[in-house]
């Protein structure tokens, strides 16, 4: 009876697992992986070892290398390609289900999904490029890093700005708590599934605009915001018409995303062009926002600067929510082993509101 009257839409405010993976400090916009502060991590620790941090507990551990594989068809969709390629990949390698396999070899099997999985949107976007051919073992294992070899693998070369962009954004993006995408993939796992349904589930929950695909419409709307060159009056146009400017709210923090000022900051040490705009439009929307709803703070959210500092690296928009899969693989994997050690199936309860019990005739 008590969780039919606590229905809470959206499920705002339940507190459905314990974690210790990450603490979003929404009061004092900090984020901690396992305790440390991610502005501790950028430019000194490598995405794959933050991999390790989340995973294992452990910077010294590492997301491993991607082993010799190849998908059977990418479209040049990233999402749809990593979403099938994942999920087939658990039917090639004969992945064992969740319930019926060791938190160890749960552990292998998530870093090597891990790792394909960004092989795989590389090699999608390599395809969305127009090429036909892969680039070869030997020349992505030139990259000192996963950011670089991620470049190789697309593009045959790794400039070092596309390869920091990269790896500052897929380390401040790499975890957040219980968001759609991360509970998606512990609820997949909670039945004992296998990694490779888990995840490939996670990625379809992310490709929505409302959670991993805000980048997408960001760069368009600060290219729009240029041409008229009139930030206050396009916020106050969009918001009259009732659209939401996307990179802004967010359902946890009520201070400034720590993400988005570290984002910010790395996309002004690597000169993108699109800072002053991105900036008349922030303080712009904060103030109209601010106005319309002084009930609740709708502040910068990660996916506003993600998107400046993704266009430093070339990244066009539409990859956008590949890219956050592909940091986003840490936080899932780390999830789902843990949902693995501690977790419980999950069957919330739905209150019915139909209509009452009638005979099939009397809805002829
Ligand atoms: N632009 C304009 N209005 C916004 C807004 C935005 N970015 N975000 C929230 N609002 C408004 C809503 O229209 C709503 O107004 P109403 O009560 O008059 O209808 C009010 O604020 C509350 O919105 P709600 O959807 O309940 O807030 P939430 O905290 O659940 O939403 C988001 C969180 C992220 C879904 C929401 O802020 C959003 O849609 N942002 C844009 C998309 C985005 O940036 N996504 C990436 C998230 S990391």
């Amino acid at each position: 009876m008590s969780e039919v009257a606590d229905f809470k839409p959206g499920l705002e405010g339940v507190v459905a697992v314990e974690t210790e993976i990450a603490e979003p400090d929404r009061e004092g916009g900090s984020l901690r992986y396992r305790g440390v502060d991610i502005e501790e991590l950028v430019g000194k620790v490598p995405y794959e070892n933050v991999w390790g941090l989340l995973v294992d507990d452990d910077p010294t551990s590492r997301m491993p290398d991607p082993e010799p594989y190849e998908p059977v068809r990418l479209t040049g969709n990233a999402p749809a390609d990593l979403q099938a390629e994942t999920a087939r990949l658990a039917g090639d390698w004969k992945l064992g289900k969740l319930n019926e396999i060791s938190d160890e070899q749960a552990r292998e099997d998530l870093g090597r999904l891990s790792a394909q999985m960004m092989t795989i949107v590389a090699r999608s976007a390599r395809v969305a490029d127009g090429h036909d051919g892969s680039i070869s073992d030997e020349v992505v294992a030139q990259g000192a890093t996963a950011a670089e070899k991620f470049l190789l693998r697309w593009r045959g070369e790794a400039d070092p700005r596309h390869a920091k962009a990269i790896d500052t954004y897929w380390i401040c993006t790499a975890e957040h708590g219980l968001n759609a995408s991360t509970f998606t993939a512990r609820i997949v796992a909670s039945t004992g599934a296998d990694c490779g349904a888990a995840l490939s589930a996670a990625v379809g929950a992310l490709s929505g605009p409302l959670h991993g695909g805000a980048p997408a419409y960001v760069l368009p709307m600060l290219e729009e915001v240029a041409a008229t060159g009139d930030a206050a009056r396009w916020v106050e146009e969009a918001l009259e018409s009732g659209e939401r400017i996307m990179g802004f709210g967010h359902r946890i923090y009520r201070a400034e995303d720590p993400r988005s000022r570290i984002l910010k900051r790395t996309a002004k040490e690597l000169g993108s062009p699109h800072v002053d705009v991105a900036e008349a439009l922030e303080s712009a929307a904060l103030e109209a926002l601010q106005k319309r709803h002084p009930e609740r703070v709708l502040a910068t959210n990660v996916e506003y600067y993600s998107a400046v500092v993704l266009d430093v690296a070339e990244i066009p928009p539409s990859l956008a929510p590949a890219m956050f899969a592909c940091s986003r693989v840490a936080g899932w994997s780390a999830h789902i082993l843990e949902q693995k050690k501690t977790g419980r199936l999950f069957r919330p309860s739905a209150r019915y509101v139909g209509p009452e019990s009638r005979a099939l005739s009397s809805l002829a």
